[in-house]
């Protein structure tokens, strides 16, 4: 296509899209929670506002439930429950499908795990996906915070006292992290390959190491690492093998 006529047409999609998309994006949720000093937890909406689910238009409808077409509080609070009953979407206990319905890797691969069970069965002592990527805020624990994440409740002295799970996490996820630099160090070279089609491959053999990746970062919902260490060791292979045709080009 002619570039001038592409960057033409695409100036006009933008155009038509935007006004669309506000439409879209229309919770009235979040406009009077923010508008009225009284409504409860102001903290939660500031960690909202700053996540990545305010960001990708995933309203507070979206875990609490509730009309977010509506000004009016009452019909717009109609069905929605305090996190302190049971059967609200956001009780820790509900959590899982919650979340799950958008995340389903992490969430099938939480069903495998014994924390998973502990909360089943109504026992408190387990986490919940909140416990570590908070309420709203959808953060990602660096490998040390997560370490002592786990150490909350299996540090030497706390309610399931094993030390070494927390080492062993540490160690899993400082792997994450080195197989995460590989691959921006390797997007990072495919974007100086002047040849489209060249290009195109590395890019290909990119994928081929993310999706082992990603499947790494579900398998850890199961807090037991086998899986994790597979999946990791292949993304690893298959990323260094794409550096090494990099480098040799
Ligand atoms: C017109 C203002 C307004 C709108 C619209 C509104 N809220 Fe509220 N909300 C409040 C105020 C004020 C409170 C605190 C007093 C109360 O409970 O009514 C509150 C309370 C809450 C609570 C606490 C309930 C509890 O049992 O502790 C939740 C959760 C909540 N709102 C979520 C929402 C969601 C989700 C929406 C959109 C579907 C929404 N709100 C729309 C003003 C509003
Ligand atoms: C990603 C899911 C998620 C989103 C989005 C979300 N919340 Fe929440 N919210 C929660 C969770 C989980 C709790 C329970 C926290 C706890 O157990 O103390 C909660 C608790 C609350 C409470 C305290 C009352 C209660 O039931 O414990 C209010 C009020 C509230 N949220 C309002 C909002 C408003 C307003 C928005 C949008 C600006 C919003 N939330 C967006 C997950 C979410
Ligand atoms: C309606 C769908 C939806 C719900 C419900 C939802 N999320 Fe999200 N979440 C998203 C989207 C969309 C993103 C941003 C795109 C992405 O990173 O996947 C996101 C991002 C995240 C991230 C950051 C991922 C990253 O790679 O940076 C985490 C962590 C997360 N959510 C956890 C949660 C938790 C925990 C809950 C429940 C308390 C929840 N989400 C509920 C849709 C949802
Ligand atoms: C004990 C801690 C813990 C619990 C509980 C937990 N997660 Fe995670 N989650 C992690 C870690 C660690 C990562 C990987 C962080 C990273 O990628 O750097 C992660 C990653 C994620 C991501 C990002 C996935 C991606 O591809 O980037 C999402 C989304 C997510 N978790 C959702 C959930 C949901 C939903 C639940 C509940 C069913 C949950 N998590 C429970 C620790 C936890
Ligand atoms: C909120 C408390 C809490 C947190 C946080 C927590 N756990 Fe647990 N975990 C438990 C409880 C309670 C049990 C059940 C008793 C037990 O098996 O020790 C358990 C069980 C386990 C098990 C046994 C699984 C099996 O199949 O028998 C493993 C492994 C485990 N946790 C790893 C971790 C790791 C790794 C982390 C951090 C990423 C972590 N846990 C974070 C409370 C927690």
């Amino acid at each position: 296509m002619n570039r001038r006529i592409g960057v033409i047409l695409f100036w006009a999609a933008t155009a038509v899209a935007a006004p669309a998309f506000a439409q879209l994006n229309q919770s009235r949720c979040a406009d009077c929670h923010y508008a009225n000093p009284s409504s409860p937890r102001q903290d939660h909406l500031q960690e909202w506002d700053r996540s990545p689910h305010s960001r990708n238009n995933v309203g507070c409808e979206k875990c609490h439930g509730g009309d977010p077409a509506q000004f009016e509080p009452f019909l717009a609070h109609r069905g929605i429950l305090n996190s302190s009953n049971k059967a609200s979407p956001v009780n820790r206990r509900n959590l899982p499908t919650t979340c799950g319905a958008c995340h389903v890797g992490p969430f099938v691969a939480f069903q495998d795990s014994r924390h998973y069970q502990l909360l089943q069965s109504g026992d408190e002592k387990g986490p919940s996906c909140s416990t570590c990527h908070g309420d709203t805020d959808g953060r990602l624990l660096s490998p040390k915070a997560l370490a002592s994440e786990c150490n909350q409740c299996h540090g030497p002295g706390e309610q399931v006292p094993r030390a070494e799970r927390a080492r062993l996490v540490r160690d899993q996820y400082d792997g994450l992290t080195v197989v995460r630099a590989q691959m921006k160090l390797a997007q990072s070279l495919i974007r100086r390959v002047s040849d489209k089609g060249r290009r195109a491959e590395y890019d290909e053999a990119l994928n081929q190491a993310q999706v082992p990746l990603t499947r790494a970062v579900n398998a850890g919902h199961k807090f037991v690492y086998d899986e994790l260490r597979e999946y990791l060791g292949v993304a690893q292979q298959r990323v260094e093998a794409l550096l090494n045709r990099l480098a040799n080009r």
